[in-house]
């Protein structure tokens, strides 16, 4: 199953040198952007994520848990090929998914919001973004209710032919990653399971998840 690194657990003293270990170990990198409103963390904006992307070439992942998506998501567009931003930061996603050209869209909901609030969404966007814990941090248990959303987004999307792909965040290890899978997610991002031990090994087991 496609995989994507979070780096909210890594050591952000030595970010580039663990960018560079990884290779092409992950997928995807997972930058979870945090403005101290949305959520009550706060963790990097556009200056580091900049400097990183002379680190690697994989693809920069812009995770916006912000208040103001509508008008931050521009400060991410040169560096990070796909942004998500929540629905439960606007009332009305409609200009701005008008709005993002050159960019992979994707739309993230928090465990407690329901699936319906997205789907009518699918046909203009790359990636359907399922929380599975509230947006913040990094090591908090994996919420199983996202695994009856992701069913129900995968039979909308198969029955339409839709290109969306489901893509889940929190919690996730080779456990919960293979429920995720068996509900018919595309793709995962993980964090604290991945920063200890062999990452790449853990990577490899996530990856081959069919
Ligand atoms: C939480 C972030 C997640 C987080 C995942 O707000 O969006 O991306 O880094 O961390 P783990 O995998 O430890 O739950
Ligand atoms: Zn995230």
């Amino acid at each position: 199953m496609e995989t994507g690194l979070s780096i909210l657990s890594n050591d952000f003293s030595r970010l580039g040198d663990e960018l560079k270990k990884y290779g092409r170990g992950p997928d995807f990198i997972h930058m979870d952007i945090m403005d101290g409103s949305f959520v009550p963390n706060l963790t990097f904006g556009p200056p580091l994520i900049d400097s990183l992307r002379k680190i690697t070439a994989l693809l920069f992942e812009a995770h916006l848990m912000v208040v103001n998506p509508a008008e931050q998501w521009k400060w991410y567009k040169k560096s990070c090929g796909r942004i998500i931003f929540h629905i439960e930061a606007l009332r009305e996603p409609q200009a701005l998914l008008k709005e993002m050209k050159g960019v992979k869209k994707g739309i993230a909901l928090n465990p407690a919001t329901p699936a319906a609030r997205i789907e009518k969404w699918l046909p203009y966007i790359e990636t359907a973004f399922l929380m599975s814990v509230p947006p913040g941090f990094s090591g908090q248990k994996f919420d199983s209710g996202v695994l009856e959303k992701i069913s129900r987004l995968r039979k909308i999307i198969d029955r339409k032919k839709l290109k969306c792909r489901i893509c889940v965040d929190g919690g996730i290890n080779l456990e919960t990653a293979a429920l995720c899978r068996g509900a018919g997610a595309d793709s995962v991002v993980a964090s604290s399971y991945l920063s200890g031990g062999n990452i790449l090994k853990k990577l490899a087991a996530l990856k081959a998840l069919r």
